[in-house]
């Protein structure tokens, strides 16, 4: 059984690889979508890195893909479902063999990844890296198209990145000790220098259409209750209040960089309202369960467990993630990603804007 397992899987793989580089010519106009961050957003790029940080084993992929790809979710990821949306195949981690066109984008984000180089240091592609391989595609376009096409189709393209959660939580969760010499503040102006760094290089290289989320209760997660003394059910109120300070200096920024830049337009997707109305209310949006993982073991299932292969081997599993906020101890369900991908497409101002990503494919 497990050999026929392989077999298909591998099997689905490679077709699902032949498609998106032989088979398809780019549609008139599209729209490329480069992506990058952390697990959110990655949809396998760790499988070829040397790192614990993976979920390219069963039961992650197991009910959309059938097979596990390396996202960590039970099914799809946010960006899946934006490339639907904008009529795109599904965008392939950039670290995957063969040989990309590019011309649809590409997806640079590492489960695990900060925008700080020491968060998870040396199990991750740090923000900083994955905007050097950005850059190497750049050069390989312009090679490929000629610079005037290749800066048409880096000025069209829309640029999501998720970055900040792993900078908040792996402070407790590992020993990296940047965070304790510094205030909060300090230490969150870290983090969104270099994110605006970032922002700043791809502007460089003609982006001008972003989308971000800012940050969940954090201490909400299961991996993060966790750490509250007692297993009281409660929040880990830390790392919520780091992730306060971000969001309220990510708006500011994102301000700031619109007078800054000029052309610079932006989605900023609420992603502390959609999540807290989730975790608050979650039967209105179709869930039975938001405090515990469907995947996982211990308290909440949230000890980062699931799928057996991270130190730990014995772990529980839902009969229907459907069912669930939350499929592993911090990452959400294919549904619930699905909620938020259609929240940053289509949202309307209170959760999504200025721009929602409709409106910025279109731009
Ligand atoms: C950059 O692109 C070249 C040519 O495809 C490739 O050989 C090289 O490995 C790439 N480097 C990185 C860091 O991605
Ligand atoms: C942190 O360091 C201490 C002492 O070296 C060690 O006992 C502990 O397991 C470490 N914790 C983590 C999460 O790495
Ligand atoms: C980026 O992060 C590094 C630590 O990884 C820090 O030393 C540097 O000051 C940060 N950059 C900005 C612009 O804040
Ligand atoms: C989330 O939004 C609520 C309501 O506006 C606010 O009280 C809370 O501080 C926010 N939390 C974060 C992490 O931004
Ligand atoms: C946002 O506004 C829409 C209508 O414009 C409303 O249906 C929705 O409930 C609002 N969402 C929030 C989080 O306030």
């Amino acid at each position: 059984m497990a050999s026929l397992r392989f077999f298909v899987c591998f099997f689905l793989l490679c077709a699902s690889s032949l498609t998106l580089v032989y088979s398809r010519s780019p549609p008139k106009n599209h729209v490329a979508l480069f992506i990058f961050g952390d697990s959110l957003f990655d949809p396998g790029n760790n499988n070829y890195i040397k790192t614990i940080a993976r979920a390219n084993y069963w039961p992650y992929g197991e009910t959309f893909f059938k097979y596990p790809t390396g996202r960590f979710s039970d099914g799809r990821i946010i960006p899946d479902f934006i490339a639907e949306f904008a009529n795109l195949p599904l965008i392939p981690p950039y670290l995957q063999p063969g040989n990309h066109q590019f011309t649809y984008g590409i997806n640079f984000a590492s489960a695990g990844a900060g925008a700080l180089a020491e968060s998870n240091q040396g199990l991750v592609i740090d923000l900083k890296t994955q905007l050097s391989y950005f850059k190497n595609v750049t050069k390989l376009l312009g090679q490929k198209l000629g610079d005037a096409e290749a800066k048409t189709l880096f000025s069209k393209a829309v640029y999501l990145i998720n970055i900040g959660a792993n900078d908040y939580m792996s402070p407790f969760t590992t020993n990296s000790s940047v965070l304790q010499s510094l205030s909060r503040e300090e230490y969150v102006g870290m983090v969104i220098g270099n994110l605006t760094d970032t922002i700043k290089e791809i502007y460089k290289k003609g982006g001008r259409k972003f989308g971000l989320l800012n940050l969940g209760p954090l201490g909400c997660a299961p991996m993060m209750k966790v750490f509250v003394p007692g297993n009281t059910g409660s929040c880990f109120e830390e790392a919520t209040e780091l992730a306060k300070v971000h969001n309220a200096a990510l708006s500011k920024a994102l301000l700031e960089l619109k007078i800054e830049l000029e052309g610079f337009k932006y989605a900023k997707h609420d992603f502390n309202i959609s999540s807290s109305e989730r975790l608050n209310n979650p039967e209105k949006y179709g869930f039975k369960e938001a405090g515990i993982a469907c995947c996982g073991s211990g308290p909440y299932r949230g000890i980062f467990s699931c799928g057996g292969k991270r130190g730990v081997t014995e772990y529980e599993l839902c009969a229907d993630p459907s069912e669930y906020l939350f499929f592993d101890s911090s990452h959400i369900t294919d549904k619930a990603n699905k909620q938020i991908a259609e929240l940053m497409w289509r949202g309307t101002p209170n959760t999504t804007g200025p721009y929602n990503l409709e409106a910025l494919f279109e731009a």
